[in-house]
């Protein structure tokens, strides 16, 4: 993995949603108020969870969509931080449908799309909050193509998930640069053949494992100049 190499022939692009594109702490973070000093304890667990119960699910074969995922896991994230306030639940789980964009995300979406390349999302989000989290971030113009795990019922990293962009991009996986913030999504994308570009917002390592990013960056304002545009 380099830090600035080109990727050449990338057909389009696909991101991942949550933590590449859209801020996962925004809605712990707006209800600070009311959290207190819970609030970087209670959002750090709510995610690990999130995710973990996706790998759970997908093993499990019991696929429920994301928006329960994300309801289950802050149930516990409540428990473990010794919460009980369903009107506090609810307020998150609102603020949960209009995560913040980062502040990369949309110059480097408009430069990407004033070249004339494909832009998509491949998240493991249910449509209706893809769909809201576009909108709110004002993306809809920005985005050509919103694909959800939902439509093959099992979450990434399985296959058929990243899968779903060869199928709706209608190109072959080594023209599709693939761009996630998640270290466990850059790997199971790369490993299935996707072109990954690491967003190392939140300076992780690398996972240990099988598929490693073709190139790393810290921001997304790198992107445009790496796809070539
Ligand atoms: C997603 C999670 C992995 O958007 O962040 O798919």
């Amino acid at each position: 993995m380099t830090e600035a190499t080109d990727l050449t022939d990338v057909g389009a692009c696909a991101f991942d949603a949550y933590g590449t594109l859209f801020d996962v702490n925004a809605a712990a973070e707006r209800c600070r108020d009311a959290l207190g000093d819970k609030a970087d304890a209670l959002a750090a667990v709510w995610r690990a969870k999130q995710l973990e119960y996706t790998w759970l699910r997908s093993l499990r074969g019991d696929y429920v969509d994301f928006w329960h995922v994300t309801g289950q896991s802050l149930d516990y994230a409540f428990a473990s931080t010794g919460i009980q306030d369903d009107a506090l639940r609810a307020r998150l789980m609102e603020l949960y449908f209009i995560l913040d964009a980062y502040p990369d995300v949309r110059p480097a979406l408009e430069r990407i799309r004033a070249a004339g390349m494909k832009t998509a999302i491949l998240s493991n989000g249910a449509p209706s909050m893809l769909i809201a989290a576009v909108r709110h971030a004002g993306l809809e113009r920005l985005i050509n193509d919103i694909q959800s795990v939902d439509s093959v019922g099992v979450y990434k990293p399985h296959p058929s998930t990243y899968q779903l962009a060869v199928d709706r991009l209608k190109l072959p996986a080594e023209r599709i640069c693939f761009v996630s913030a998640n270290p466990w999504d850059v790997s199971g994308a790369a490993l299935f053949g996707l072109r990954v570009v690491w967003l190392n917002r939140f300076s992780r390592l690398p996972e240990c494992l099988p598929g490693q990013a073709e190139c790393e960056i810290r921001s997304l304002d790198a992107l445009p100049s790496l796809l070539g545009l």
